[in-house]
């Protein structure tokens, strides 16, 4: 198995991971989470398609239900990266309503973030908003670290994600 796909991806995160299977054999899948770091955020750690079943809609329906699960969640972003060299997934996404987020570089006119996964890691980071606009902003997180150790975080600054 890729070692993308660790059997514990699966089963750590049923909630917002999916397959299409046929009477016979799966077909796609998607495995993604909620980000813990980010309370707006929702991740699409890999996707795929078996290469037969390619350009059928299989892939949209698959984030289509990842991104009602993150609104679900109350998640207003959907993030997903790619390297430079996957043209087929930098398609997909850019027809998904993904939008590359700032890189410090470029490759072939898109945004690029060089070394992001470690040297020679380059990324393209994609993210789409998938909240309606009527969605406040969501409350920005304040540093622990920021308080000097010397304030406690009121409890009314937790976001209660139950
Ligand atoms: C990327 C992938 C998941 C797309 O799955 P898919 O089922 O073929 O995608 P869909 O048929 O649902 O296509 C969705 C949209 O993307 C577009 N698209 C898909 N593949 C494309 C390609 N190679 N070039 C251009 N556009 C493409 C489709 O035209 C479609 O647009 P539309 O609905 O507006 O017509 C599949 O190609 C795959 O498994 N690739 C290998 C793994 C990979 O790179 N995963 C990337 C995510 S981590």
């Amino acid at each position: 198995m890729d070692s993308r796909l660790s059997p514990s991806f699966f089963s750590q995160f049923t909630p917002t991971s999916f397959v299409i299977e046929t009477d016979t054999e799966l077909v796609g899948f998607l495995l993604g989470f909620l980000s813990q770091t980010r309370e707006d955020e929702a991740y699409v750690r890999f996707a795929g398609v078996h290469p037969d079943f390619r350009r059928l809609g299989l892939g949209r329906r698959l984030y289509e239900r990842f991104f009602a699960a993150a609104r679900m969640h109350e998640r207003a972003w959907v993030c997903s990266i790619t390297a430079p060299g996957n043209r087929l997934a930098i398609a997909f996404h850019l027809r998904m309503g993904f939008v590359p987020k700032r890189g410090n570089g470029a490759v072939d006119g898109l945004p690029v973030r060089f070394d992001y996964a470690g040297k020679g890691g380059h990324r393209v980071v994609f993210h789409r908003r998938v909240a309606p606009d009527a969605w406040p902003a969501a409350p920005t997180p304040r540093s622990v670290a920021s308080t000097g150790g010397e304030t406690p975080l009121a409890v009314t600054e937790l976001i209660d994600c139950a």
